[in-house]
Order: C-alpha cells, then structure tokens, then sequence
C-alpha cells in the first residue's frame, strides 16, 4: 500500500492501492500466467480504499436507484438506445481513426467500482475500463489464442476484439451485433487496417439467423451482451449447438455465481432483476450440460465489477 492512510484493528482501512496481477491473481482465484500479468501490470492500474461514510454513500445511492420506480429495462425496445450510442462512435472513429475512438461512454460514470467484495475508488485514469481489460486479457489469452477465427456476439465498437487481436495474430475476427451502426463501425475497422482481418455481421441474439454459420474450429464470446437479453438467450444457445464452436467465453453478469447473504451481492441481484439483465443462463447450460449436450468448463465470479453489479463473471463452455 502506497499514500493515503492505513489503521488496522477495528479501524478504517483507506489509502491508494496498485491493482496489479496479485490483486488480479485474488479476485479470480487462480495465478495469472507471467506473459499476462506483464501486460496488466502495464495498465499502471490503481484504486483507494474508501472511509466508511464514503461507502454508505455509494450504497444509499444504489439503495436510492433500486427503489425508484422507473428504470430501463434492457431488452428488445432499446435497439434504439444502441444505434444511437454507437453512432457516435462511428462519427468519431471516421474522423480519428484509433483504438481510442472505440472506447464505449459508459465506462466510469461513478467514482466507485467492486473489487474483490468491496467498493474501492478507482484511482488511475479508465480505471473500469482497464479492469476489464485485465479480465479480457487473462480469459482470451487462454481461450482464445489458437482459434482459426473468432465471434464476438454483440461487439459494439468493437473494442474488445483489439485484446483478441493481442492474443491472436491470425484469426479471422467477426463483430456481431444487432445495431446497424455497430456494423458499420466493426465494417470501417475492416477497412481501416487497424486490426487485421475484421468483419462485421448483423446478428440478434434473440432471433439467430441459422443460415449465418460459424467457420469450422471458430471460437465465440461475449462480453455484457447477454446481458441485455433478460431469459432470452436459448435461441442463442441452440444456434451455437448447432455450430459447434471450438469453445464459448462469455464475461455476463451471471447471478448464480453470486452470494445473495452478502450485502454488495444482494444490491447486484436486485440490480440484475430491475434492469431485466440475463436471468437463468447458467442454470441453463448445467442442464443442457446433464442431458450431455455440452460441457461447462469454467464457471466462476471474477470478483471485479462496476457500482452497481458484478456483472464481469466468466463462464466457458463447448458443444459435446
Ligand atoms: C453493454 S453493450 C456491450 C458491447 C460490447 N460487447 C462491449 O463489451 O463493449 C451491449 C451490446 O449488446 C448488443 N445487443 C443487445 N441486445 C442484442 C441482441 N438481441 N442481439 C445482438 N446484439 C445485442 C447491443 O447492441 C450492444 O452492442
């Protein structure tokens, strides 16, 4: 622990924090691979460890957003709310080119993210954004870097397939997504060179087009897009059975993972409900995975998340 203030005992444990790969190492339960933690080092990620009053100052806030009666469902009639949001990114990568011009709006509204069952203030610039990354580096770096071509289903900007790239020189990239203006942009990243091979496709995940069939040996992911479909996902499901992917990486919001006695879990939970976010997912896949449809393997809570949800846990799965 550097700067800030540190009391133990039954005090107050604040002060500015690296988050590096032994922090990582502890929010996903396993050691991360040295050629991995070299790059998350490098994202010079920090947090602070915020005074009580600061953190019941978040949690009346969430409190405060659970008990207001409106709040947008995810789902079917927010296609608009995506074209528009990724629009912008559009407009703004046609002007400047770059990696940056992909980086969603939604990361880092709140001075306050979750990690490792605790809110801590970020404390380095794209702090949540980085986090993920983190995220993304560890699970595409095991799952992802020997695929012949790669799907990401409800890619947006398509920022996530730059780590992809990272890890895998070669592959054939594909961003799907239900929004027109994702599929320009992904088309424009294609054309602009700045990730290899990319493709876009239009794709809802509520309604797969079985005539789009995936390349023999492909790998599939998902990065908060199911999310978006509440129970809608078995269409999808089926669809990626009857491709047979080499192997599925979905980072979701996933409620099974979490523990409704703990009070930051239980706030996410209710969170998940209000908002209408993937419910029943992996109950779903342990029971394809009972009759011997496909096999799960790798189900687990990252321990990382924004204010309001943990909404980054990591499931895998293939096929059988
Ligand atoms: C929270 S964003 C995540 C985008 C991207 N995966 C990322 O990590 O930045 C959710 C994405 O899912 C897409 N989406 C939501 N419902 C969809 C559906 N039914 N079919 C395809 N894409 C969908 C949205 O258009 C949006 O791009």
């Amino acid at each position: 622990m550097s700067g800030g203030k540190e009391m133990t005992g039954d005090k107050e444990v604040t002060g500015v924090f690296d988050c590096g790969p032994a922090e990582f190492a502890q929010a996903f339960g396993e050691t991360i691979p040295a050629h991995v933690a070299e790059r998350v080092a490098a994202y010079g990620i920090r947090c602070r460890r915020m005074p009580l009053a600061e953190r019941d100052g978040w949690l009346r806030k969430i409190a405060a957003t659970l008990l207001e009666a409106q709040l947008s469902k995810a789902g079917e009639r927010r296609l608009g709310d995506w074209e528009n949001g990724w629009q912008e990114n559009l407009d703004r990568f046609l002007a400047t080119p770059c990696a940056q011009s992909l980086v969603p709006g939604y990361f880092g509204k709140y001075d306050a993210l979750r990690l490792n069952g605790e809110l801590v203030a970020p404390a380095s610039p794209d702090c949540e954004r980085n986090m993920l990354a983190a995220l993304e580096d560890w699970l595409f770096d095991a799952w992802l870097a020997e695929a012949p071509a790669v799907y990401e289903f409800g890619c947006g900007t398509g920022h996530n397939l730059e780590r992809v790239r990272r890890v895998n020189p070669v592959a054939r990239l594909y961003g799907c997504d239900w929004a027109g203006s994702s599929n320009r942009l992904v088309a424009a990243i294609g054309e602009s060179g700045l990730l290899g091979q990319v493709e876009a496709r239009r794709f809802n995940i509520f309604e797969p087009d079985t005539a789009m069939r995936l390349e023999p040996g492909a790998a599939v992911y998902t990065v908060a897009s199911l999310e978006q479909v509440g129970e809608g996902f078995r269409p999808f499901l089926d669809y990626l059975q009857d491709n047979r992917p080499s192997v599925c990486v979905h980072i979701e919001p996933v409620g099974e993972l979490l523990d409704p006695e703990r009070l930051l879990d239980y706030l996410s939970l209710r969170y998940f409900e209000k908002r209408g976010y993937l419910s029943g997912f992996l109950l779903e896949l342990r029971r394809r995975e009972a009759l011997g449809q496909v096999e799960i393997l790798k189900a687990q809570r990252t321990n990382v998340g924004s204010l309001y949800i943990e909404g980054y846990s990591a499931v895998v799965w293939r096929p059988r």
